[in-house]
């Protein structure tokens, strides 16, 4: 068993990364390793309705990439560069067959994943911006599977720092980029989060 603390630093190191080394491939099997991890993940109704589609390859990655919307907070950057850009996506999908809805069983795996890989130095970013109309197309996906979530993944090359919020119920929650190339994440305090102090 991990103790509390090192739970608790691992999920604060498993941060949104939006640019990676690119020369940098994340072996098949380690990304199979991170699903399998979802087996053990809770489930509503136990139904599991949720498969992956691997993307691994540079010509997966390459069909992928244009399809996605990075940091909607940074209009003014079109995302990685292609020396920065995710080395796999973990497409998650709803397999329709089982309901069309899969209550919050979609963030558990995603976090299930992000803190798998966060443990052996492997970054992601969970993407809700895509195409998933063309993501199907391109990747010939039967209709009963329904792209829910990318999962960008690779080794990161940015910093990425939690910054404590204001106090004020109005504080600016965007992150933001410093000239240093330092992305920084506010984060509410914990007396923000409690609501009955006592
Ligand atoms: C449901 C969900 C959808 C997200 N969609 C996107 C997205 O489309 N594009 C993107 O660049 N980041 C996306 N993110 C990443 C968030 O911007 C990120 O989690 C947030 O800024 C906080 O940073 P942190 O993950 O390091 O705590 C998404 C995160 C979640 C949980």
């Amino acid at each position: 068993m991990i103790t509390f603390d090192e739970y608790k630093r691992l999920l604060k190191s498993d941060r949104s990364v939006r640019r990676f080394d690119n020369s940098r491939r994340i072996p098949r099997e380690i990304l199979n390793s991170f699903i399998e991890l979802c087996r053990y993940t809770a489930s509503g109704r136990n139904a599991q309705p949720l498969k992956y589609y691997v993307a691994h390859t540079r010509e997966d990655c390459d069909k992928i990439f244009p399809l996605l919307k990075w940091a909607g907070y940074f209009p003014e950057w079109d995302g990685p560069e292609p020396e920065e850009q995710p080395t796999a996506y973990l497409i998650q999908c709803l397999d329709t067959r089982y309901g069309e809805n899969c209550l919050c069983d979609d963030g558990l795996q995603l976090q299930a994943i992000t803190l798998g890989a966060a443990s052996i130095g492997i970054n992601a970013c969970i993407i809700k911006a895509f195409d998933a109309h063309t993501i199907s197309e391109t990747l010939n996906l039967p209709e009963h599977l329904s792209p829910r979530y990318v999962l960008a993944m690779g080794y990161g090359t940015e910093r990425v720092k939690i910054e404590d919020m204001d106090e004020n119920e109005d504080a600016c929650f965007k992150y933001y980029r410093t000239p240093d190339g330092v992305h920084h994440v506010p984060k509410r305090s914990l007396q923000q989060l409690i609501i009955n102090k006592k």
